[in-house]
């Protein structure tokens, strides 16, 4: 199975400021629902703390290094390898959702990034990392008119052997 990694991007990078993301767009939470409805999400416990429940569909792991955490209906590793092994034991589509910290670690092990970039420009304290595209080529382009416009773009890994 595929690992994917999903995320929305204002233009200068920001995903997030604080616990919340900067933004609404109406639409974008939706593509998000599609892209990801049906498989195993990780995220960390910050962007769990800022949903603050599972989403339906889908099943949660939660990553965090505290070892007496629980959250109802959730699964939860204390580190991205325990995630991973968790989610492959799934046996769906994974789909790594963030926040920051969490893509930092994983987008090493994607093979496929999901990056909605929201046209506009907010000040925030959370940033998608840099320095990956160099390692995927373009595969879908899509452009969405709404409150703010937005572009869906999907990345694969390029294949080395
Ligand atoms: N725009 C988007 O697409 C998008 C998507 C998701 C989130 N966000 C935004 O991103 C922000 C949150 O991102 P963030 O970087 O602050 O936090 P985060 O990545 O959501 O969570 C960080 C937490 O995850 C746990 N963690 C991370 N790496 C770990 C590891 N290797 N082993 C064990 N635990 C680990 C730790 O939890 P403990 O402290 O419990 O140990 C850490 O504090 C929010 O603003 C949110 O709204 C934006």
């Amino acid at each position: 199975m595929a690992i994917h990694l999903v995320a929305a991007q204002a233009e200068n990078h920001v995903i997030g400021r604080g616990i919340e993301i900067p933004w609404r767009v109406k639409g974008e939470q939706k593509l998000f629902k599609q892209i990801t409805m049906g498989g195993t999400l990780i995220m960390g416990r910050i962007t769990y703390d800022s949903i603050g429940k599972p989403l339906p569909g889908r099943k949660t792991i939660i990553v965090t290094s505290n070892l007496d955490y629980a959250q109802k209906d959730c699964l939860i590793a204390h580190s991205m390898e325990e995630a991973l092994s968790l989610a492959a034991a799934q046996d769906k589509e994974t789909y790594i959702v963030g926040g920051g910290e969490i893509y930092r670690q994983s987008i090493e092990n994607a093979d496929v990034i999901h990056l909605t970039t929201i046209h506009t420009e907010v000040e925030g304290d959370v940033f998608f990392p840099a320095q990956w595209q160099s390692d995927f080529e373009l595969k879908e382009e899509k452009q969405f008119e709404s409150n703010i416009n937005y572009t869906y773009r999907c990345y694969r890994r390029i294949k080395t052997n």
